[in-house]
């Protein structure tokens, strides 16, 4: 069965076409950026250390593509940078795997920049946020990402939550769908 994240990727490969534009908003390693990279014309990926852009401009670079824009700024400022629609936006929160660096997403930051990209996604565009609650500030963050993704209208978004019941505090993904005006 899919993990988290693999979860993810399957939901939003359904949904992601040649010409898209699409953003990784914690490029992290690179691995998110790359599945977007394979799947859209073009994404724009934050990340607030420079550690990490390095990784994930690597990742891109070794796998012969060039579609991405690298951006080290926080993802609350995504507006200022893109311009354009977007079909779907990746949300990998928490700290950078492999890394000594203490740098975490935070709640507030996290809340803000996803209500900003909810703006911008287009309709039947889908958004993915992995969660980890086994740390103090992943526990705050996916406590209030919850209370603003269970709040969000439901004739406007779809939104599920995909969670390992049997275990405690483990990564979870939610997705978020926009809505047409005819879809049920
Ligand atoms: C779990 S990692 C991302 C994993 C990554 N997507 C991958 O495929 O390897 C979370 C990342 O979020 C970054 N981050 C923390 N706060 C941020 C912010 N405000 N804006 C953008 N990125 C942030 C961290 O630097 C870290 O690299």
């Amino acid at each position: 069965m899919d993990g988290p994240i693999a979860f993810a990727h399957n939901q939003l490969a359904r949904r992601i076409e040649s010409g898209d534009t699409v953003v990784d908003a914690t490029a992290g390693n690179g691995h998110d950026t790359l599945f977007l990279a394979r799947k859209a014309a073009r994404v724009f990926a934050f990340d607030i250390q420079r550690e990490a852009l390095e990784a994930a401009q690597g990742r891109i670079e070794a796998a012969g593509l060039a579609n991405v824009t690298f951006i080290r700024d926080s993802h609350v400022n995504i507006p200022l940078y893109v311009a354009e629609p977007i079909k779907a936006a990746v949300f990998n929160l928490g700290y950078l795997p492999g890394s000594t660096s203490t740098v975490t997403t935070k709640a507030e930051t996290s809340v803000e920049a996803l209500r900003n990209v909810l703006e911008i996604l287009v309709v039947r565009g889908v958004l993915s946020v992995t969660l980890y609650p086994g740390h103090e500030e992943g526990e705050r963050e996916a406590q209030a990402v919850e209370k603003l993704l269970a709040e969000l209208d439901g004739s406007r978004f779809n939104v599920f939550k995909y969670l390992p019941l049997n275990k405690k505090k483990a990564p979870y993904t939610m997705l978020v769908e926009k809505k047409g005006a005819k879809d049920a």
